[in-house]
């Protein structure tokens, strides 16, 4: 049981923020061409994440269990069929594919952490030409395997070996120093003199430039930021006490997290638009390629960079070990493997999965699956079809087949019963409409 609402909201948000708000956040924005994508994004958050936010928390508490039986022990009771359950095995796989790139990238971060590192005790060489600084990194294989391993190992460690009491004091002041880290580029994203550029970018909207492939990037972006849809956010709403008010913490969580996403986007953006690249020039590299070239000017910039790049690989492992729980959790409890065989099983499997990841920058770079590279083809089948898809039998779940009963026990008591009402037809309804039509779209029935 988590001892109070503020640590439950630490361990949702530890989740939530992460390099889907650092990394994946800006370099999607940019493909998608700003203003437009940005408010349907903001859009999906709000009928889309937030309500399923509260349905895997109400779900989580009520059931108490990992999420397959938690589901299972729901359904139940009831009456309805136990095959509800399988949403928490779409979890357990769309985690696990999702792990397998997101330790690749995180171990893009902690590469440049240690870069910075090296620059500043006087070892390396400074950052003169991002671009190409990045290129040769993604075309050495076997340093990208190595951070990629070093990422999944720290996140055994946590999950396997519980070296989570530490992790736990050490990320209450991290994150926060993080936070601090983002005003400050925000700051000095400001001084830039293109500040308003990049406020227009991100937030005036070009209609003309939306098409069914950004409401299908964004719902997606929608659920991977706010760690819904694989059953993460339920196993950590198992651990809440049963008077803590759901729809404030998920509010919280939800707020917070979106907080970072449009500060990083604004923080970034006055950077690229000042360094003469095109917003809209997109790649998993942007900001790689264009925060180093803010930390070559700033003050203590060499300083700084070490710090930004430690923390943003913090901020992933708090979701990594999110990502990786639910498999290990499953294994533990339907076998009779020992919670470390089990985690170190998953991380094995995974980080084998991520060298797929890895050989898409050079190996493989002309392989493409669905029209993708690989690490584009696994981030598109796990986040825009498997974590919606997730997200709709959570919605059906709660709105359903849940007796509103319990729902409205769960819920109702800490809002307003019109709160209640609207909360229950959007995710009766509206949730699941939104994603229906968003996944019609994908397979072109509309
Ligand atoms: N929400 C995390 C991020 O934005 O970086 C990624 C993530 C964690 C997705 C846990 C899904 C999840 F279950």
């Amino acid at each position: 049981m988590w001892s109070s609402r503020i640590a439950f909201i630490a361990a949702a948000t530890g989740s939530a923020v992460g390099l889907g708000n650092i990394w994946r956040f800006p370099y999607i924005t940019s493909e998608n061409g700003g203003g437009a994508f940005v408010l349907i994004y903001l859009a999906c958050i709000a009928l889309v994440g937030l309500p399923i936010m509260y349905a895997e928390i109400v779900i989580g508490r009520r059931g108490r269990m990992s999420p397959i039986n938690s589901l299972r022990e729901l359904s139940t009771t009831s009456n309805a069929s136990r095959n509800w359950a399988f949403i928490g095995v779409i979890g357990i796989m769309a985690g696990f594919m999702i792990l397998s790139f997101y330790s690749v990238v995180a171990g893009w971060t902690l590469h440049y952490g240690f870069h910075y590192f090296k620059e500043w005790i006087g070892v390396g060489a400074p950052i003169t030409d991002p671009g190409a600084t990045f290129g040769a990194l993604l075309g050495n294989a076997g340093e990208l395997t190595f951070w990629h391993g070093l990422f999944m190992l720290m996140t055994v460690g946590v999950v396997g070996f519980g070296v989570e009491k530490g992790l736990e004091r050490a990320v209450s002041v991290l994150m926060p120093v993080l936070m601090v880290l983002l005003l400050v580029l925000l700051g000095y994203g400001m001084n830039t003199g293109h500040f308003q550029e990049a406020v227009g970018f991100l937030f005036k909207p070009d209609w003309s430039q939306v098409s069914g492939s950004m409401f299908v990037t964004a719902l997606g972006q929608a659920f991977f930021t706010l760690s819904l849809g694989m059953c993460a956010i339920m196993t950590y709403g198992a651990y809440l006490p049963a008077n803590v008010n759901i729809p404030r913490v998920g509010v919280a969580v939800a707020g917070a997290d979106t907080f970072v996403a449009l500060v990083a986007g604004l923080a970034i953006f006055p950077i690229i638009i000042a360094n003469n690249i095109d917003p809209g020039s997109g790649g998993a590299g942007l900001i790689f390629t264009s925060l180093p070239l803010a930390f070559a000017e700033m003050p203590f910039g060499i300083f700084y960079g070490m710090l930004f790049f430690v923390l943003l690989s913090v901020a992933a492992w708090t979701s990594s070990i999110s990502l990786m729980e639910p498999a290990t959790a499953y294994l533990v409890e339907s076998t009779n493997l020992s919670r470390k065989a089990a985690a170190l099983i998953v991380a094995g499997l995974s980080w084998l999965l991520g060298l797929a990841s890895v050989f898409s920058f050079n190996l493989w770079s002309e392989v493409k699956i669905i029209g993708r590279s690989p690490m584009d083809a696994i981030d598109y089948v796990a986040t825009q079809i498997m974590l919606p898809v997730g997200g709709l039998l959570i919605a059906l779940f709660a709105g359903w087949v849940l007796s509103s009963k319990i729902t409205r026990e769960e819920l109702d008591e800490k809002m307003p019963n019109w709160a209640y009402q609207a909360w229950l037809w959007i995710t009766r309804v509206v949730t699941p409409a939104l994603i229906l039509v968003v996944l019609g779209g994908i397979l072109n029935i509309f």
